[in-house]
């Protein structure tokens, strides 16, 4: 089962991810949890252009990220899959399209690169305001500025295939809500 959480810089993917992993094991599921961008050479070359110590554009940075897709697909992803592993990831696909549609490159191109990455199973939408998640979002990345944001948010809302998580409440409740998704689809 692959599992993918999305959402907003700050909106709480890091804390929630973890909380579902810890409650995956702790029901005896073998888990693996991961994200992007992945720790292999693209992604630490990405790492570097998210704190602006790298430069590039946003086609080449769309590019970037899917290449480290690929290889994150290939080198981790599938082999845990294969190994009879929950998969949960922060981010995927869909960050391509919320952040660098965002940044004015093509989503349909996009799409199209995109087309080798398997389908998750569950895409969870953490869904915050722009303006909370700004606020909390800490790391001083390129990207965690409110007019940014507002508009990878509007391009998140129009992809739509993923299920909405009220991202705005308690970490508890959060959770909850997230396990009464994930929880019916483990198949017990
Ligand atoms: P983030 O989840 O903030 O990672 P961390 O918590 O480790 O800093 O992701 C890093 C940033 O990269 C975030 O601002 C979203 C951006 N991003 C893209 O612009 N495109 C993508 O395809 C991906 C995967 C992430």
């Amino acid at each position: 089962m692959f599992i993918v959480v999305e959402g907003l810089d700050g909106c709480g993917k890091t804390t929630q991810t973890k909380a579902i992993r810890d409650w995956l094991i702790q029901e005896g599921k073998k888990t693996l949890l991961t994200g992007e961008p992945s720790n292999n050479q693209l992604g630490l070359f990405l790492r570097e252009v998210l704190i602006g110590t790298q430069k590039t554009d946003p086609k080449t940075l769309a590019l970037l990220f899917t290449a480290d897709r690929y290889w994150h697909l290939e080198k981790e992803v599938k082999p845990a899959l294969e190994e009879g592993k929950i998969v949960v990831m922060e981010r995927y696909v869909n960050s391509t399209i919320a952040y660098q549609t965002a940044q004015e490159v093509d989503g349909k191109w996009i799409r199209e690169l995109n087309r080798f990455a398997i389908k998750p199973d569950l895409t969870l939408f953490m869904d915050m305001k722009p303006e909370i998640a700004t606020q909390r979002a800490d790391s001083g990345e390129i990207f965690e500025n409110m007019e940014f944001q507002e508009k990878v948010y509007q391009e998140y809302i129009k992809i739509g295939d993923m299920i909405r998580i009220d991202a705005n409440k308690t970490r508890e409740q959060v959770f909850h809500e997230i396990k009464a998704v994930i929880e019916p689809r483990l198949g017990k």
